[in-house]
């Protein structure tokens, strides 16, 4: 797939930019900001119906303005299709050629995008949360399903949550145990829901290992090995049990961890507490690996996770890469540049053109970005 037309009215600092782009690669240049985030942020919250910035919806309309508009034309192999997103204080509205949607979430699945930022590295060096994230938010993207599961399991927890703050409490007050009967409707619905997460999760995984692993391969030169792994929370979990034994396990878990949960007034297991180990040649990079290894891995993750959409959708999503050339080597630039050539819509900003010295094999075209005005360069 690949956008035609974006067309960004009253967005962020934008007045009104439209764009023709290019099937393949498109550049952005700019100083410091002047709007080149901005733009990808827009296409960013057409693939996922949220910002990659912000939760606050009218933190995207330019200050000066009331309402905003993104509007995009997209080739798809099957035709094409024109999106929408209207914002107006903190309302979104988006359309499908013309048509309103009921639900915001309803966008996901028609554009799809993978972004690169130089805010990746947190994805192998910091928190498990950075992980979970990166696994869900991919899935979601290809499997609209998936994304309403981790919704409900997100409520089911914060109720849950809620409950043991209460036993906790009470608990405390009487200094007796008090009657879980209404926990185990929560565990029961907790499992349901889990369960069901944790074994899409393990499927993508099993996929996306492979493609990491020869993605990490190519841009080391076949120096450096990478291994990843679910990191489950569960005790007595592994990846060969099927949905209803990993449902006796997560019920086990959750029984074992009674008195602590009380204790904590939290939950303490389950799929929100897990994560993704990472090794590189058997070490564990999200630790020991160097800045370098640690923004390779991230890297190889997002160029599987191109290769893991276009093998569920069919085709390649479009790559957006924020400001990322400056960071990687000459090598990996040029690897980088050779995977996309041709085949990958892509959206690079930079600040300037100096790591662009691979381009000359690829097709591209080349804009300026200024205090929100973008010009093409003729
Ligand atoms: N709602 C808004 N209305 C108007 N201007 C805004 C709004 N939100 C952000 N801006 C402006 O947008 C600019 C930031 O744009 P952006 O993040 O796209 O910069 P950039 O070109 O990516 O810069 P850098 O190279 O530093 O990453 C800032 O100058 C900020 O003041
Ligand atoms: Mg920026």
């Amino acid at each position: 797939m690949y956008l035609e037309k974006v067309l960004c009215r009253n967005f962020r600092n934008f007045n009104e930019v439209l764009l023709n782009l290019h099937p393949n690669l498109n550049i952005f240049i700019g100083a410091n900001g002047q709007g080149k985030t901005n733009l990808l942020e827009a296409i960013y919250l057409m693939a996922t119906a949220d910002s990659h910035r912000t939760s606050v919806t009218s933190e995207l309309i330019n200050w000066e303005q009331k309402k905003a508009l993104i509007q995009l034309k997209l080739e798809k192999r099957n035709g094409d299709l024109k999106l929408a997103c209207k914002l107006s204080g903190s309302q979104k509205e988006v359309e499908i050629n013309d048509n309103p949607l009921r639900k915001v979430n309803e966008l996901l699945g028609y554009l799809n995008v993978v972004l690169f930022s130089p805010e990746d590295l947190k994805l192998v060096k910091e928190g498990p949360a950075n992980r979970r994230k990166f696994i869900d938010l991919e899935i979601s993207q290809v499997n609209p399903y998936y994304h309403h599961l981790s919704g409900k399991y997100d409520h089911i927890l914060k109720q849950r949550n809620n409950l043991l703050k209460n036993l906790r409490e009470k608990r405390f007050k009487s200094g007796k145990n008090t009657d879980i009967s209404m926990l185990e409707i929560w565990d029961e619905q907790l499992i349901e829901i889990g369960t069901k997460i944790i074994k899409k999760r393990i499927e993508v995984i099993k996929k996306l290992k492979i493609l990491a692993r020869l993605a990490q391969r190519q841009i080391t030169n076949g120096q450096e090995n990478l291994q990843i792994e679910y990191e489950s929370s569960l005790d007595g979990f592994n990846e060969k049990l099927k949905e209803n034994e990993t449902a006796v396990i997560f019920k086990q878990n959750l029984v074992n961890n009674r008195d602590k949960e009380i204790k904590r007034g939290y939950t303490v297991v389950g799929p929100h507490r897990a994560d993704l180990m990472l090794k590189i040649n058997k070490m564990d990079v999200r630790k020991f690996g160097s800045q370098g290894q640690q923004r390779t891995v991230a890297l190889a993750l997002k160029l599987a996770e191109l290769e893991f959409m276009k093998s569920e959708t069919g085709e390649y999503p479009v790559l957006l890469l924020d400001d990322v050339f400056s960071e990687l080597d000459s090598s990996r630039r040029k690897t980088l540049l050779q995977i996309i050539a041709d085949k990958i819509q892509t959206i690079i900003t930079t600040t300037d053109m100096e790591n662009m010295e691979g381009l000359r094999n690829n097709s591209y075209k080349i804009y300026h970005v200024n205090q929100g005005r973008i010009t093409e360069r003729g």
